[in-house]
């Protein structure tokens, strides 16, 4: 088992990575001193897979448990699911002491993670991952959020866990689909920060897609310290940590002109790939580092190409780029590659220039 520490200060925690982890949490909890109850929030697909394994665990280290499990899915992720969830713990008599499990992938996460930052203002909370996304991506950095309408995380708080075990045995039922979604992410940190990690992605993605425990160890250990230290120097997202959101602007924006038929993974990875394209018109990346990228997008199983669209679907994507959660006074905050392994975020890329660089279109 690997550990990664996240400082931030008297918010700091630790990330175990490993195979066999989930009959251990039980243990880990009780050495923070918790008190007797616990509750593990989850969804029912992950609940037929591991909840068993966990709860005996937590019930073997003495923690009374409840289990409370929802529907797989996003369109869980609201205000109405926290509710019911909040009843729930009352009604089981869940104290300020007692820890919320997030067991399952980002939905779980982020929906469990909101719960036990508001429940009681602020329960522990502790991350137990089981897709791909939610290992590299959505249980590190503090993020909890549910959905307004058709808004996405519009409500939510910054809330760190108590602990986070990622258990790589969980990857094995995952639908490969799922897995590339979350290689998306693991390419996106490599892209952004690590040339090293992305040329071994690019000499062993085979084997990390076949989830060969070593190579996973070690992507999922590399990947865990990059968001670990963008987060620490940024915590709260004022810029720096803007640096994660590579591949996200157009990502989003395909996501929502596809009425998110395309999963997220899917989405960044042609965004990233439009976002390289972008720094290769602004003579910023070599062509060798933009083929490269593609050709480990793929090897992933992602795409590498936008979806076919109309004209006015065309529109409609530039439209939401123009209006995505990271425009700052007016101006898009866009991420653009220097090189593999470094990225920056600049304010000169218009909508202007994604159209042109995306569909050819002379601007007006
Ligand atoms: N908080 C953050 O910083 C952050 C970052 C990125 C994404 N997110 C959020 O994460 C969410 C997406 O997360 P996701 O991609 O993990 O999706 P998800 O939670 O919906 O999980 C995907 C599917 O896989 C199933 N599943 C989960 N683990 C499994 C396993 N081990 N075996 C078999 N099936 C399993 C789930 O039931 C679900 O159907 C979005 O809501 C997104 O907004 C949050
Ligand atoms: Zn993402």
């Amino acid at each position: 088992m690997i550990k990664v520490k996240v400082e931030l200060g008297k918010n700091s925690y630790e990330i175990c990575i490993g195979s066999a982890l989930l009959p251990r949490v039980g243990l880990w909890l009780k050495e923070k001193n918790f008190s007797g109850k616990a509750v593990i929030i989850t969804d029912t697909t992950v609940k037929e897979l591991y909840a068993g394994v966990l709860e005996h665990s937590l019930a073997n280290a003495g923690f009374n448990v409840t289990v409370l499990e929802v529907s797989p899915g996003e369109e869980q992720k609201t205000l109405a699911t926290a509710g019911r969830l909040y009843q729930k713990m009352a009604e089981a008599f869940i104290e300020r002491t007692s820890p919320v499990v997030a067991l399952g992938g980002g939905v779980i996460g982020d929906l469990a993670g909101f719960v036990a930052a508001t429940y009681m203002r602020g329960v522990p909370l502790v991350q137990v991952p089981t897709t791909l996304l939610a290992m590299v991506d959505s249980s590190i950095g503090g993020k909890t959020a549910v959905d307004h309408g058709s808004l996405k995380n519009m409500i939510g708080s910054f809330y760190q866990p108590s602990l986070v075990v990622a258990d790589l045995d969980t990857l094995k039922t995952l639908p490969r689909e799922e897995l590339s979604s979350g290689m998306a992410e693991v390419i996106k940190h490599a892209a952004i920060k690590d040339r090293g990690l992305f040329d071994f992605l690019e000499e062993n993605m085979e084997s990390a897609m076949s989830l060969d425990t070593a190579v996973l160890q070690n992507v999922l250990e590399k990947n865990v310290r990059i968001k670990a230290s963008v987060v620490e120097a940024d915590e709260k997202e004022t810029d720096f940590r803007r640096i994660l959101n590579y591949g996200h602007t157009v990502g989003h924006a395909v996501e929502a002109v596809t009425d998110f038929k395309i999963k997220h993974g899917q989405a960044v990875a042609i965004g990233m790939i439009a976002a390289a394209k972008i720094s290769r018109r602004l003579d910023l990346l070599h062509e060798e580092d933009a083929v490269k990228l593609e050709a480990v997008i793929g090897q992933a199983g992602l795409p590498v190409k936008l979806p076919d669209l109309n004209r006015d679907e065309k529109e409609k994507l530039l439209d939401l780029i123009g209006h995505d959660k990271k425009v700052r006074d007016d101006k898009i905050m866009f991420v653009l590659l220097k090189s593999l392994g470094n990225a920056f975020v600049s304010d000169k890329v218009d909508t202007g220039l994604i159209g042109e660089v995306l569909f050819g279109w002379k601007p007006a």
